[in-house]
């Protein structure tokens, strides 16, 4: 997130300097290496570098001097009672403190929970630095993208002439642009994760009941998304929903609302829904496969919490392997981008071809538009297995059911 915004700003036509207090990191980003998978960041840190734009250092101090706003791009991890660690937030801001120019504006775009950026101004205790809140809406895998074409922009102040300074700094993005109070932002920002969490979890919910009832879940979404009210966006079935996001936002949310003696039932009910989905999927495979799954080998395709992106924090498809390995099974995985975790009973296989070798089942778990091209013959003929269970629904039935008598995709009987 803040490499983007780094670079969509740059993009913009602002200067910007990109700190970060790993060393590593910032000597990678000068010489043009990106710390982590994304599509088109690494081309917009070529141009942006050419162009003199950007430029990165470790050190505020020296990047400080000349800054009218800093955004604050921290992370903000899950603490273990599922609130929002915000040490990070508050290390950034005590620092900018003590560097930012009078007039300066700090801008938070990490996701904190409501009233942390008043929290964070009073603490701050320079009335010549103003505050101001930015949410950031983009997603994984289409981050600079969701940057130059977002759906709206939202900055939230309690001055409304700060609020402005920032919202200037998006001008040439034509889009829905919003001046709401800092609480207000901040609270855009969690309920709009949670609302698409829970979306999410209606839809899987559905899913297994179209299983059973013996309808389609794709003619489904496709018939309710055709209502405006509903939209189609946001309502592909899948094998739960996970990534850095929804899964500590969703937590974070439920903590706050305690505090103030607010129980999100419905939130509650998205996540336990996406547990009971993780397991659906598992004894579903469990079902699929003749006789006991303990000792099978399963081929697993897609390991990344979604596609286009390396990352695999609080990946459906890892809960899924989990839960496999537990009953015994060994998992062959293959992903184009993520990192194979080292667990005993989970071996990597370096192409989506050699992972099926031998396997009693193939288990697509992430939506790599690559799997969709494999060829279910070739696939066949080396499993030892005939059941295919598509999570994603990316693979032609068409095509695969030729060669497999037990494909199965989900959301349909
Ligand atoms: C999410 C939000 O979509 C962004 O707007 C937000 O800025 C970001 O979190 C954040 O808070 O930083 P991201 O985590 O990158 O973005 O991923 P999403 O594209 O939202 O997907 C989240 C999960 O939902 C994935 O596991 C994905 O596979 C699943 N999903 C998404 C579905 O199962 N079906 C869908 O139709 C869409």
């Amino acid at each position: 997130m803040g490499l983007t915004t780094a670079l969509g700003f740059a993009k913009l036509g602002h200067s910007v300097v990109g700190v970060d207090v790993d060393i590593e990191k910032i000597k990678n980003l000068i010489s043009g290496k990106l710390p982590f998978f994304e599509p088109g960041l690494e081309l917009e840190l070529t141009n942006s570098l050419d162009s003199g734009k950007i430029s990165f250092s470790s050190s505020l101090e020296s990047s400080a001097p000349g800054a009218t706003v800093f955004f604050v791009c921290v992370p903000t991890p899950q603490k273990r009672n599922g609130s929002a660690n915000l040490e990070f937030v508050r290390d950034a801001c005590r620092q900018i403190t003590l560097q930012a120019n009078p007039g300066s504006v700090v801008v938070i775009k990490s996701t904190v929970p409501v009233g942390t950026g008043r929290e964070i101004s009073e603490m701050m205790q320079r009335e010549d630095v103003h505050f101001a809140s930015n949410p950031e809406f983009l997603r994984e895998g289409s981050a600079l993208q969701d940057f130059t074409a977002p759906d709206r922009v939202v900055v939230g102040s309690d001055k409304p002439e700060i609020g402005q300074i920032v919202l200037d700094l998006y001008e040439s993005i034509d889009c829905p642009k919003i001046l709401t109070s800092v609480n207000s932002a901040e609270l855009i920002k969690y309920a709009s994760n949670a609302y698409l969490a829970t979306r999410l979890s209606f839809v899987n919910d559905l899913t297994a009941f179209c299983e059973k009832a013996g309808a389609d879940i794709a003619d489904v979404v496709h018939g309710m998304g055709l209502d405006s009210r509903i939209g189609k966006m946001f309502l592909q079935p899948g094998p739960g929903w996970g990534g850095s996001c929804f899964p500590k936002d969703t937590r974070a949310l439920i903590a706050a609302a305690e505090e103030s003696g607010i129980s999100l039932g419905i939130v509650k009910a998205a996540i336990d829904s996406n547990e009971a989905t993780f397991s659906r999927i598992v004894n579903r495979m469990s079902d699929l496969i003749e006789g006991e799954i303990e000792g099978k080998i399963i081929a697993v395709w897609g390991i990344a919490f979604k596609a286009n992106t390396d990352d695999v924090r609080d990946s459906p498809a890892l809960e899924i392997v989990k839960r496999l390995l537990s009953k015994g099974c060994r998992v062959v995985a293959f992903d184009p981008a993520a990192k194979i975790p080292d667990w005993p009973g989970l071996e990597q296989a370096s192409t989506a071809a050699s992972s099926v070798i031998d396997a009693d089942a193939l288990l697509i778990l992430t939506e790599w538009s690559e799997f969709s091209r494999e060829n279910p013959q070739t696939v066949a003929e080396v499993m030892k297995g005939t059941v295919v269970f598509d999570t994603r629904r990316i693979l032609s039935v068409e095509k695969w059911s030729l060669f497999f008598d037990k494909f199965t995709f989900l959301g349909a009987r």
